[in-house]
């Protein structure tokens, strides 16, 4: 994409307005100074969608932190503002997402005080995760929260799959991955699903949805790319007719013991 995300400032924006933790070096206000002179106005329909997974993801993250974990990779981060937000000394952030959108994000990052996260400029459609985590730093005999919030419907299952099995390999004994995930009722045709979506969408023609699975199918994919599953949370679905069958999974995984 040759674009700067417009999902990632949707998201962003309607985070700004929220109440958060912050850690003691941390800056409270980092979501707000990230989003300075965005000019898109956020559906009200994904706020209540967007506060429930903020605050599931801030909760992993602190409990991550008061853990001893010393490494953070946010996978698609946009305008994530955890590295500000949750900065602590001897974490590191790493975050991935497109050229663009990474781009603007430097920009913005520059006008903000203090240590930001390393960028790390990456398209998941083509691009050797593994080997660009490797080269950005990021140390794979360590444990790491791993973040893929709002992402994976991006991306295709064949996408998702490398995505998660580069993330495992990189994922020492101790590491978690916190992930969302769209999903649709068992009696669903997937693709009719994500037709109707994404024909409901504004941003379908640059940002489509691509992987929306029943449940069971989604959390499969998790397993099957070196992921035990922990926790797996109902996120409350907004914007969404209630009959329509579909809604989001906030997920808690851990590397599999045997891999
Ligand atoms: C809905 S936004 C979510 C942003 C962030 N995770 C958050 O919750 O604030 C989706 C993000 O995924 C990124 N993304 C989507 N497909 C991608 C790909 N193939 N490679 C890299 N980043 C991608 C977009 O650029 C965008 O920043």
């Amino acid at each position: 994409m040759t674009q700067v995300s417009v999902t990632g400032q949707v998201v962003a924006l309607l985070r700004a307005a929220m109440v958060r933790p912050s850690t003691p070096e941390g800056d409270a206000d980092a979501q707000r100074l990230l989003c300075a002179g965005m000019s898109i106005k956020p559906p009200e329909s994904r706020r209540p969608s967007i506060e429930a997974r903020t605050r599931f993801i801030d909760d992993r993250v602190l409990a991550a932190l008061a853990a001893g974990i010393r490494q953070v990779v946010i996978c698609g981060a946009g305008y994530d503002d955890r590295a500000l937000r949750f900065r602590t000394s001897g974490v590191r952030f790493f975050e991935l997402d497109h050229p663009a959108t990474q781009a603007d994000k430097a920009a913005r990052l520059a006008a903000i005080a203090g240590p930001g996260p390393v960028l790390v400029q990456a398209d998941f459609s083509t691009d050797d995760v593994a080997a660009a985590l490797a080269h950005a730093g990021h140390d794979p005999t360590q444990p790491t929260l791993f973040i893929c919030e709002g992402l994976l419907v991006y991306l295709t299952r064949q996408e998702c799959d490398r995505l998660l099995a580069a993330l495992a390999e990189r994922a020492a004994p101790g590491s978690e991955l916190v992930v969302t995930l769209a999903v649709h009722a068992d009696d669903q045709d997937t693709e009719l699903v994500l037709a109707t979506a994404n024909a409901a969408r504004r941003t379908a023609s640059t940002e489509p949805w691509r992987t929306i699975l029943p449940r069971e199918q989604h959390l499969a994919m998790l397993t099957r790319a070196g992921w035990q599953l922990a926790e797996c949370d109902d996120s409350p679905a907004s914007g969404i007719p209630a009959t329509s069958g579909r809604g989001s999974l906030l997920v808690v995984a851990h590397p599999a013991p045997l891999r």
